[in-house]
């Protein structure tokens, strides 16, 4: 792969979140819609007893239409809560109606902590099913880029060691897609991208 300095890949990060910030309010319902039933037919998402999703902000795609259907499913739905005291990670706690939320420091709602702090509430990530993880990037191998603070790839740096774990689904719209993704070491892929047009799953190697 051709080498991208931090400069170009800072770049390409600003010109894929100027196009999800482009759409319309009726575009970005109608991409929703189609995520979802796109979403509806991955058996990863399928076979879930516990699967964690997260509100949208800045353009990014609503997987929250997937809610109702989850729930009648009697799958357990967590969202992403930043980690007190750990730098820069994630855990995962239970949403269901009742759950209340605050804001976290980038203005995100998420389950108030002292809700979180129950027994059972809260989860790290290798203890769920499937993860639903936006995006602001992705190609054709399913490589992911992020809003670049590296949360996701913190919590998920687990996953190069062996031992059980989530599939984890990327989500985006159909114009977040790149050919080629710069890629770094610390970078989880993902099992599989679902945008409102297309499923993308990497070709298996060996
Ligand atoms: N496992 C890790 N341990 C420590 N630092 C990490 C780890 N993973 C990523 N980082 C740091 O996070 C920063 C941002 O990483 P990157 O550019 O891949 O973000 P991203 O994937 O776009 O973000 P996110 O995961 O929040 O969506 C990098 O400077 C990197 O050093
Ligand atoms: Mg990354």
């Amino acid at each position: 792969m051709t080498h991208t300095t931090p400069d170009e890949k800072q770049a390409l990060r600003r010109e894929l979140k100027r196009r999800r910030k482009a759409l319309t309010a009726k575009q970005q319902r109608q991409a929703a819609r189609s995520l979802c039933q796109r979403l509806r037919r991955q058996p990863e998402i399928r076979r879930a007893k516990r699967i964690s999703l997260y509100l949208p902000i800045h353009g990014e795609i609503d997987p929250t239409p997937l809610i109702a259907w989850l729930r009648q499913r009697h799958t357990t739905i967590y969202l992403p809560v930043l980690r007190p005291f750990s730098a820069n990670s994630l855990w995962f706690v239970r949403y269901d109606q009742h759950t209340p939320m605050v804001k976290n420091r980038f203005g995100i709602a998420e389950p108030c902590p002292r809700f979180a702090a129950h027994r059972g509430h809260r989860l790290p990530a290798w203890a769920l099913d499937t993860l639903i993880v936006p995006l602001v990037g992705f190609d054709q191998q399913a490589n992911r880029m992020g809003m670049g603070g590296g949360f996701y790839d913190r919590s998920l740096a687990f996953m190069r060691r062996p031992g059980p774990a989530p599939a984890l689904i990327g989500v985006a719209h159909a114009c977040q897609q790149v050919d080629q993704l710069p890629l770094e070491p610390w970078d989880i892929p993902l099992t599989a991208v679902v945008s409102d047009q297309a499923t993308v799953r990497p070709i298996k190697k060996g």
